[in-house]
């Protein structure tokens, strides 16, 4: 069985510039406040550590580690591996996201992080898989929306490999 991945679907120049674009919205939305940036994990640390670089508002970070997938199906069961370490309550949280695929694992997540009580909760995607959302999540930053194909790389894996490889592209197994 061999696994075949594209040429970059979306370049290291392509995701810089989106991510400062991105970066700046957030900057100017939240002008005045102090963000408390969750990621994500595994997924998101690329993403993550490349967006809060360029966001110009004081911040503090935590993190999530969640797993939903079993090769390339979501489960819809979803495990918090470890939890935050932050009080959220009264605080201005910002979840950050490497996909948003079926909705299940960000629906679960921010049910969870909402009645916590946080002063507001805005959810950060690097992408978006529209056509194969099962449940709805309102996402109120998008780097890309893309096709339903299976993609790899800027931390996304295939049973964990490929996270490391700087642009995003389509992966394919074939027999
Ligand atoms: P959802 O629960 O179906 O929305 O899936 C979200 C999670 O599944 C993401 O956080 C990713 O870790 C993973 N995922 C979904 N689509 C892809 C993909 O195309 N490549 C790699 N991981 C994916
Ligand atoms: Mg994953």
């Amino acid at each position: 069985m061999a696994m075949i991945i594209s040429k970059p679907f979306l370049t290291v120049e392509q995701i810089q510039k989106r991510v400062k674009e991105l970066a700046a919205r957030i900057s100017e939305d939240y002008e005045g406040k102090e963000i408390l940036s969750v990621g994500i994990l595994k997924g998101a640390f690329m993403f993550f550590a490349d967006i809060v670089k360029v966001i110009q508002v004081p911040m503090t970070i935590d993190f999530l580690i969640v797993s939903s997938y079993a090769k390339m199906e979501s489960t819809g069961e979803i495990k918090i591996h470890t939890d935050l370490r932050e009080d959220i309550k009264g605080k201005d949280v910002l979840l950050i996201e490497d996909i948003v695929d079926t909705g299940f694992t960000l629906n679960h997540i921010r049910k969870l992080l909402l009645e916590r009580q946080p002063a507001s909760l805005k959810i950060c995607t690097f992408l978006d898989k529209k056509p194969r959302r099962r449940v709805e999540v309102p996402l109120d930053y998008i780097g890309f929306e893309i096709p339903e194909d299976y993609v790899v790389g800027y931390g996304l894996d295939y049973e964990n490999r490929f996270r490391n490889l700087p642009y995003i592209a389509i992966f394919k197994e074939s027999k």
